[in-house]
């Protein structure tokens, strides 16, 4: 029987019966596909930050099952003492990483079902937040198709299109979202020829975007981040299509680290750079992305991982933060799965909501 291929996987999938959150260990891609299955608060806590799963919405989706699952071990007699647990359990994980709002996001709308049903503890109020897990999870895959339909009529057919990091389906329920308008133009035989930058110091572009790419039979070629002025200068691509951790209320954006340094590349060569961005990415209540927490990481990311020995001297200082803000003026549009926001965006984001808002009705 041949092996089964990657993008048969669920990123992110719940185990209702034995509980456990199931994710596929992404620090081991390509070479081995290991599934893990997680339940205790450390166990989940640990596999956000150690980037078993990662991207944003694959870790908001992994904390609304993680905290349904660890709802589900709280013994307490009555609602009030349950919902002291609930609260630390709920602050421990949004406490993994800093910078993707979606994690917070999905611990909110978790923690507002809880609230909602508290005379109803406890079957009920653990079934009800089950619900809105599954919820949390399906309605990513739905705004990530939307967000590839909107992506595909900024591009045509035969495009040459760059990505940074992975914001593939491994980042997501299904599709991803810079990759989604990729995967459905592959479906209608647009012929895109990507290129994705291998994103050092953690390699998420070539381990898991080109892998994905690769394993779906997208026309992918793999460069090192320093290659993209080259192959932008060479006329070969026409779009940049990248996801985001946080989108603020004037478009700022913050996404893995190198993300600005292509934008402002794209910007020197007139090559249009989108943000593919689903609504619960971005935070109306930051106005710029100064006020966007970034995450640093250890220096050992840069010096000795992935290398046979240490590529680095000994004592040398290391800056290593894991994601930068592009500024709002060199994004070309923000494609959200309520159409494509474009500058001015402190108005265009407004208008997204009040869509979202509608769409509610
Ligand atoms: O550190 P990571 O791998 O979680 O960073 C991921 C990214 O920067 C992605 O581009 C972002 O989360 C969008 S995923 C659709």
């Amino acid at each position: 029987m041949g092996q089964k291929n990657i993008m048969e996987y669920e990123t992110v999938d719940i185990d209702v019966e034995k509980k456990e959150l199931v994710i596929i260990d992404q620090t081991k891609l390509p070479g081995t596909t290991e599934i893990l299955r997680l339940s205790t608060a450390k166990e989940i806590w640990d596999a956000i930050y150690l980037l078993q799963v990662r991207g944003a919405p694959a870790i908001g989706v992994s904390a609304a099952f993680g905290i349904y699952i660890l709802a589900t071990q709280i013994e307490a007699p009555d609602f009030d003492t349950f919902y002291v647990e609930f609260a630390k359990q709920r602050d421990y994980l949004d406490s993994s990483r800093p910078t993707a709002v979606n994690l917070s996001w999905a611990l909110k709308r978790m923690d507002a079902v809880c609230v909602a049903n508290k005379d109803k503890y406890k079957e009920e109020l653990l079934d009800s937040l089950l619900k809105e897990a599954i919820a949390i999870k399906e309605e990513d895959t739905w705004v990530c198709k939307r967000i590839g339909e909107y992506g595909l009529e900024l591009v045509k057919p035969g495009d040459g299109i760059l990505t940074h990091c992975n914001a593939g389906q491994l980042a997501t329920s299904k599709y991803g979202t810079a990759t989604a308008p990729i995967y459905l133009g592959q479906e209608r035989g647009y012929n895109f020829r990507v290129f994705a930058d291998e994103t050092r110091p953690l390699l998420q572009g070539a381990r898991l975007t080109a892998y994905e790419l690769h394993s779906s039979g997208v026309d992918v070629t793999l460069i090192c981040d320093n290659m993209s002025a080259m192959v932008m200068k060479n006329g070969w691509v026409n779009a940049v299509f990248v996801g985001c951790d946080r989108v603020t209320a004037n478009g700022d954006t913050a996404n893995k680290i190198g993300t600005s340094v292509v934008a402002t590349v794209a910007k020197r060569y007139g090559v249009p750079f989108y943000v593919c961005a689903p609504t619960s990415t971005i935070d109306m209540s930051l106005e710029s992305g100064d006020q966007i927490p970034i995450e640093e990481r250890k220096p050992e990311e840069v010096t000795e991982m992935w290398y046979k020995e240490r590529m680095a001297p000994v004592g040398v200082k290391v800056f290593n933060p894991a994601f930068d803000v592009t500024d709002n003026d060199l994004i070309a549009g923000i494609v959200t799965e309520f159409g494509v926001a474009r500058a001015p965006y402190t108005e265009s984001l407004k208008e997204i909501f009040k869509k979202k808002e509608e769409a509610k009705q």
